[in-house]
């Protein structure tokens, strides 16, 4: 059997330049053997016995989208339908409060499109219940196409769903059966107003905006302070002035030149109050 690759020293540097680089990712020296770790199977997948020939190969241009492969593995897609509740209650609350003409969100890093079909259900609820307009839809992006593409499929295992109730499910989600038991997609109705693109929050925006609501939940936790920044200024020109922002209840308060009022954990005015 071959032996595992190695990452050396230089080829960990190559790799950190690299992913900073093209997709804003921070390593610092002591995730050297969680880089080997996720990509040593990778490279003996591909048959390749040396980091420094793997490295080569995603640095090309045409490189068959193998850095993409890599960005994958060296972060993790983790999501879930309803994550952080705490920030949909207050969605709600919020919403309700502001009656608007029409409601538009994104979903900045929504990795396979919890956060963007959880919103709609939210969305699709207060619509019907005449607290918000019906005149409503999300946007959800990512870097990643593999996750972009389940994210259109709309199917997901049940499990992801744990948060959802009996009724959301009821009014939202059409349950698989024999084969697909186990799978739950998401209704037309619901995923008609739903769309997805690639888009990498380390490059400039084109303008995608002006949104009510921007998610950039549980992505900020990859970048470097300056970085972070950047992304969150860059994020930010897309909201509206007093339009709602979320990061992840975890990251803190963060630094950034666009005025923000706190409103709960993890949770934004644009503007100051
Ligand atoms: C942990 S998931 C967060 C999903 C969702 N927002 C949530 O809170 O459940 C992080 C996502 O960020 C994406 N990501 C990492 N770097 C990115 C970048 N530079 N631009 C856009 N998305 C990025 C990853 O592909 C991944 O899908």
């Amino acid at each position: 059997m071959p032996a595992i690759p190695q990452l050396s020293e230089p080829a960990f540097r190559g790799f950190t330049r690299l992913m900073h680089e093209t997709a804003g990712l921070s390593f610092p020296d002591t995730k050297l053997p969680l880089i080997n770790s996720r990509l040593a199977p990778r490279l003996q997948q591909l048959g390749l016995a040396r980091f420094e020939d793997y490295l080569e190969m995603i640095s090309r241009p045409n490189d068959g989208g193998e850095l993409q492969v890599a960005v994958d593995l060296l972060t993790t897609n983790e999501t879930y339908f309803f994550r952080e509740p705490a920030h949909y209650e207050l969605l709600a609350e919020e919403l309700t409060r502001r009656r608007l003409p029409s409601v538009s969100a994104w979903s900045a890093a929504s990795s396979f499109g919890d956060e963007a079909y959880s919103t709609a259900m939210l969305l699709a609820d207060l619509a019907t219940q005449g607290r918000i307009s019906p005149s409503w839809q999300v946007l959800g992006t990512d870097i990643s196409d593999r996750v972009l593409r389940s994210a259109v499929q709309a199917i997901y295992p049940e499990d992801r769903l744990r948060h959802v109730t009996m009724e959301q499910r009821r009014r939202h989600c059409l349950v698989g059966e024999g084969a697909s038991a186990g799978l739950v997609q998401m209704h037309p109705r619901l995923s008609e107003r739903v769309r997805f693109g690639q888009l990498n929050l380390c490059r400039p925006i084109e303008d995608i905006g002006p949104f009510d609501v921007i998610f950039l939940r549980n992505v900020l936790i990859y970048f470097d302070t300056a970085t972070k920044r950047e992304v969150v200024d860059r994020v930010l020109t897309q909201l509206r002035p007093g339009g709602l922002f979320f990061i992840g209840i975890a990251e803190g308060r963060v630094a950034c030149n666009t005025p923000l009022t706190p409103l709960a954990p993890g949770a934004f005015i644009k503007g100051q109050a």
